[in-house]
C-alpha cells in the first residue's frame, strides 16, 4: 500500500478540528504539519519568553542614547536575560557572533553590535531580540530614533510600523499566510518604498525558525494556512529605495544585510499566536 502523503496527520481519533484541517487538506490546501500548531501549554512557555523578551526591549528603550555604542546594547541586553533565566537566542546561531541584531540606518538587519559603532544623533536603529525561556523562543523587535531625525527617516520608521499592524489585521484564522505580505506591500508602494523580498517573517515557538515562511510582499502563490494555534512572526523590512538587498562585503561573518542604494531601511517585528478570534501579539 502507498505511503500516504498527507502533511496533517491527527493523533487519535480525529477531534473537530482535525477534521477541519484534514478537509482543507484534502481539497489541496497548504496546510501545516501537526507539530506546527501549538498544545496551550506550548503557547504559555512561549507567553512567558514574550514578557522577558519585551523586558529586555523596554530596558533598551530606557537606556539607549547617542554616545553608546551597539556593543553596549548588546551587554545590556544579554544581562536582562541572565538575570531572568533566559538565553539569547542569536547568540551562535549560523556562527552569529552576538546577542541581538543591532541594525543602523541602510543596515536592514542582522547588524552585528561592535564597540566602534556608536550611535549618533539623526540614526535609526532596528534592536531585534530573540529570549529561549525553558526552551521556548519568542522573537521581536522595534526601531530607536537617536535624538531628531529627517522627517524622510522618521516617516520611514512610522510607515514601516504601520506595515507591521496592517500584516497583523491581514492575518485571520484560516487565511492564506500570503495575504499578510498583500496585505503590506500596497502600503508600502503608496509611499513609494521597497519591500524586502529576501527575508521573511516565520513560524517561532519550539525553535527560532519554522515553518511557515512570512512574506511581506504580494505572492501570488498560495502559502499556508494560518490555522488557530499557530506561533509566527510578522516583521517587514522596508527601505526608503530600492527593496533590492546585499550581505555587506565587509562584515567578516557575512551576516550584515545592507539595502541596495544605501538608503535607510527601517523593520518593527512581533510574536503571535493565531486564535480562532485572530492574532494576539505574544511580545508586547
Ligand atoms: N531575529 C531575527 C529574526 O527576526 C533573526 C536573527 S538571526 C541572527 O528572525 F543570527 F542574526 F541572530
Ligand atoms: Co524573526
Ligand atoms: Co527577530
Amino acid at each position: 500500500m502507498a505511503k500516504h502523503r498527507l502533511r496533517y496527520v491527527p493523533k487519535g481519533v480525529p477531534t473537530e478540528f482535525d477534521l477541519r484541517v484534514m478537509e482543507l487538506e484534502r481539497k489541496g490546501a497548504h496546510v501545516p504539519t501537526r507539530e506546527l500548531i501549538k498544545t496551550p501549554e506550548q503557547i504559555e512557555g512561549i507567553r512567558r519568553a514574550g514578557v522577558v523578551n519585551t523586558g529586555v526591549l523596554d530596558t533598551v528603550e530606557q537606556e539607549i542614547h547617542a554616545g553608546m555604542s551597539t556593543l553596549e546594547i548588546d551587554k545590556i541586553c544579554r544581562e536582562y536575560c541572565a538575570d531572568h533565566g533566559a538565553t539569547p537566542a542569536c547568540l551562535g546561531y549560523g556562527g552569529f557572533p552576538m546577542s541581538v541584531c543591532t541594525s543602523i540606518n541602510e543596515v536592514v538587519c542582522h547588524g552585528i553590535p561592535k564597540s566602534k559603532d556608536i550611535l549618533r544623533e539623526g540614526d535609526i536603529i532596528n534592536v531585534d531580540f530573540t529570549t529561549i525561556l525553558d526552551g521556548y523562543y519568542a522573537d521581536a523587535s522595534r526601531m530607536f530614533i537617536i535624538g531628531e531625525t529627517t522627517p524622510a527617516k522618521e516617516r520611514l520608521v512610522r510607515v514601516t510600523k504601520e506595515c507591521l499592524e496592517i500584516g497583523l489585521k491581514a492575518a485571520r484564522p484560516w487565511c492564506d499566510v500570503n495575504d499578510i505580505g498583500r496585505a503590506i506591500e500596497p502600503y508600502a508602494h503608496e509611499h513609494g518604498y521597497g519591500v524586502v523580498r529576501d527575508l521573511t517573517g516565520h513560524g517561532v515557538g519550539c525553535q527560532f525558525h519554522e515553518d511557515p515562511e512570512v512574506c511581506h510582499f504580494a505572492q501570488r502563490r498560495r502559502g499556508m494556512i494560518l490555522v488557530p494555534g499557530m506561533v509566527f512572526t510578522i516583521e517587514p523590512m522596508i527601505n526608503m529605495g530600492t527593496w533590492k538587498v546585499f550581505i555587506d562585503a565587509d562584515d567578516p561573518f557575512g551576516w550584515e544585510v545592507i539595502t541596495g542604494d544605501l538608503k535607510p531601511s527601517a523593520q518593527w517585528e512581533h510574536t503571535f499566536v493565531m486564535t480562532e478570534d485572530g492574532p494576539e501579539v505574544l511580545t508586547h
